[in-house]
């Protein structure tokens, strides 16, 4: 089987089917994601405060996320795989956003990038433009950017204004400006469900939503908060697993086993070759 395309995303929302993403980080899990049929893996830059262990996703650097990217792609064979663009990586021009966007593709073997643009951001279309024009696919990413959480005062929820406030009319606006960038899909965060509907009804790629409610085309969550792997509360998001405690039983087995010499047992030892 091949991978998951642009264009298969394009159709199976045409045929009103939800599409689904999940971020992986690492090799292991991402393996065991795209086992589970995802159509889209998205290595983001939330790695920063659910792999890399900083408080959030500003110091990411373009080499933790290119190295992190390529161990997905490696450990993956159907799920389409999206780079996310990390902190200031993209923004100082538009030649170095475009290069550092294009190690991605060339050094880690993604198929897209992500890339977060707040209301009205002229840079991020123009640079979704020419990676458009180069042949990276770009996905998108409206409402709580959580890269410009210093800028913003908090990871405050951007939409709460409602469907009809002039914030949707920017996003709104914003979205459809994207959209003629060429994004092929679009991620609304945090947003309520009217903001959101809203924008998918106006733009005719996908939309995932993470905390943006029931009305998008697809929907994304953290692989940690549904592992409940040193998951966050988030009670937007919703944990199918509790692996914090799988994991430390299995430690704590472990180190009772080892101080109860229970383990190594005899079959746990090499035989000797000439059978001595
Ligand atoms: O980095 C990330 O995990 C994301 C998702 C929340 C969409 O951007």
């Amino acid at each position: 089987m091949s991978r998951t395309t642009v264009r298969d995303v394009a159709a199976k929302c045409e045929a009103g089917e939800p599409i689904t993403m999940l971020t992986a980080y690492d090799a292991p899990i991402a393996r065991q994601v795209d086992a589970g049929g995802v159509d889209l893996i998205l290595v983001g830059d939330s790695a920063g405060h659910n792999h890399l262990g900083y408080d959030d996703t500003l110091p990411v650097t373009i080499e933790e996320a290119v190295s992190n990217t390529a161990a997905v792609v490696r450990g993956t064979e159907e799920a389409m795989v999206i780079a996310d663009l990390p902190f200031l990586s993209y923004g100082a021009s538009l030649e170095r956003s475009v290069e550092n966007a294009g190690r991605f593709l060339k050094e880690a073997g993604a198929d897209a990038v992500k890339l977060e643009t707040p209301p009205g951001g002229e840079f991020t279309v123009e640079l979704t433009d020419r990676l458009v024009e180069l042949g990276i696919p770009v996905m998108g990413h409206l409402g709580l950017t959580p890269q410009r959480t210093k800028e913003m005062g908090g990871p405050t929820i951007q939409g709460r204004e409602g469907a009809d406030s002039a914030f949707a009319d920017e996003l709104v606006e914003t979205a459809e400006r994207l959209v003629e960038a060429g994004i092929f899909s679009l991620v609304l965060e945090g947003t309520t469900e009217g903001v959101a509907k809203r924008v998918t009804e106006a733009v005719d790629v996908p939309t995932i939503g993470i905390g943006a409610g029931r009305y998008t085309d697809g929907q994304v969550l953290v692989i940690t908060d549904l592992l409940g792997l040193g998951a966050e509360d988030f009670r937007l998001s919703e944990q199918y697993a509790d692996l914090d405690s799988v994991i430390r039983e299995a430690v704590a087995s472990f180190v009772g086993d080892v101080e109860g010499r229970e383990f190594p047992a005899a079959e746990n030892a090499y035989e000797p070759i000439d059978g001595e």
